[in-house]
């Protein structure tokens, strides 16, 4: 099979589809990051917030893994709080913690001063596109976005929450106001992923991190249908959407069918199983454990030819870690992970 130089007939967007690939495609959830000593070194002195807003590192930054390990996608260096900052909400991203703000959502008179997000706002997001997708040639970029649910849960906690208390208390203590902020946010992350989209990314990954702490009931009631608004608001795009959560086996059925065409699969979620669970008709991403990248290369080498194999029970399969590369990991290991899925997949 040959593949032409368009993004849009490469492997990852043809996995995404379903259709017949040269080989599998493999990227990595925060491959672009703190692993690489090459991150390290360009954000040296520079606010995570600020590198994100600024087009020159953002490009760097993004072509950075695709250059040390030949993934078959870039995924798009920015975070899922970069919108709310960009239409005036006072958050920051704190090194180790994650995003944090000093005066979190309580009440109706926050969502009044929590305006829509417009492209006039992310102007710098659109050139970063451009400038990438440039660079990249025939590999595409993934864009993405953070889940109403999740971006919730920052608002409201004020920062990373290990119960998700308060998120909780506002979701089952005012009912309404819960359903308007997750439309305002629904708004903003679809406005944020269209930018991206209409910029050049080829596929598009939403993230609901924080979803795996929910209740199916309460998953299904309070959470499912922001989530189904913001990935319909991408269904005339073009790309392929990939949804994605942790700790999510259970609400895995409810997530692949809110509208999306790829399903990300955790890695406490045996891949096989996963794909029985949503009926075996749909592409899936992942899912090894990131943690295992740290066990002797034999483990690592049966992980991965388990994963594809368990993966051809899908019509389409995009490999994946279940959740972000760690901190610490060795990208020589992530290297060789790239170069074990292309030689064992390709046919
Ligand atoms: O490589 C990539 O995946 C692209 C960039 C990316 C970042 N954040 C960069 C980042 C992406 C896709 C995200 C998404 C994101 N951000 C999610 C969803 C994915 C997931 O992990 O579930 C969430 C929940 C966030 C919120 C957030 N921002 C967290 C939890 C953290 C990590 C805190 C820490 O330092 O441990 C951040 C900060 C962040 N986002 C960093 C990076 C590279 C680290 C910043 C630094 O270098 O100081």
């Amino acid at each position: 099979m040959t593949t032409t130089a368009d993004p849009a007939d490469s492997p990852l967007v043809r996995a995404a589809r379903g259709e017949a690939v040269p080989h599998t495609p493999v990227w990595f959830m925060r491959q672009a990051g703190r692993s690489l000593p090459e991150y390290r070194e360009i954000r040296r002195g520079t606010d995570m917030l600020e590198a994100c807003r600024t087009p020159d590192l953002v490009t760097e930054i993004t072509l950075q893994p695709v250059r040390r390990h030949r993934v078959d996608a870039a995924i798009f260096f920015s975070d899922i709080v970069v919108p709310l900052e960009a239409t005036g909400v006072d958050i920051d991203i704190e090194p180790g913690v994650g995003p944090v703000l000093d005066v979190p959502f309580t009440s109706r008179e926050d969502l009044e001063r929590l305006p829509e997000l417009t492209p006039d706002m992310i102007p710098d997001i659109a050139e970063s596109v451009r400038r990438i997708v440039l660079e990249l040639g025939p590999t595409p970029l993934i864009g993405f976005a953070g889940a109403p649910f999740t971006l919730a849960s920052y608002l409201i906690e004020g920062g990373p929450s290990k119960n998700h208390e308060l998120t909780k208390s506002l979701m089952h203590g005012d009912p309404q106001l819960w359903h308007d902020l997750c439309a305002r946010l629904t708004q903003i992350s679809a406005a944020f992923l269209k930018v991206q989209v209409e910029a050049g990314a080829s596929a598009i990954q939403l993230f609901d991190s924080w979803a795996g702490f929910l209740s199916r009931a309460d998953y299904r009631e309070y959470v499912l249908p922001h989530s189904r608004a913001t990935l319909a608001a991408l269904a005339d795009s073009g790309v392929p959407r990939i949804h994605f959560g942790v700790g999510t086996g259970e609400l895995l059925t409810d997530m692949a069918g809110a509208g999306t065409e790829v399903i990300g699969v955790d890695y406490r979620v045996n891949l096989g199983d996963a794909i029985a669970r949503v009926g075996g008709g749909m592409p899936v991403q992942g899912n090894l454990d990131p943690a295992l990248l740290f066990a002797p290369w034999e483990v690592v080498e049966r992980e991965v030819r388990r994963i594809l194999d368990e993966g051809r029970a899908a019509p389409g399969h995009i490999f994946n870690l279940g959740h972000g590369v760690l901190p610490d990991t060795d990208p020589v290991v992530l290297t060789r992970v790239v170069e074990l899925v292309h030689e064992v997949s390709s046919r």
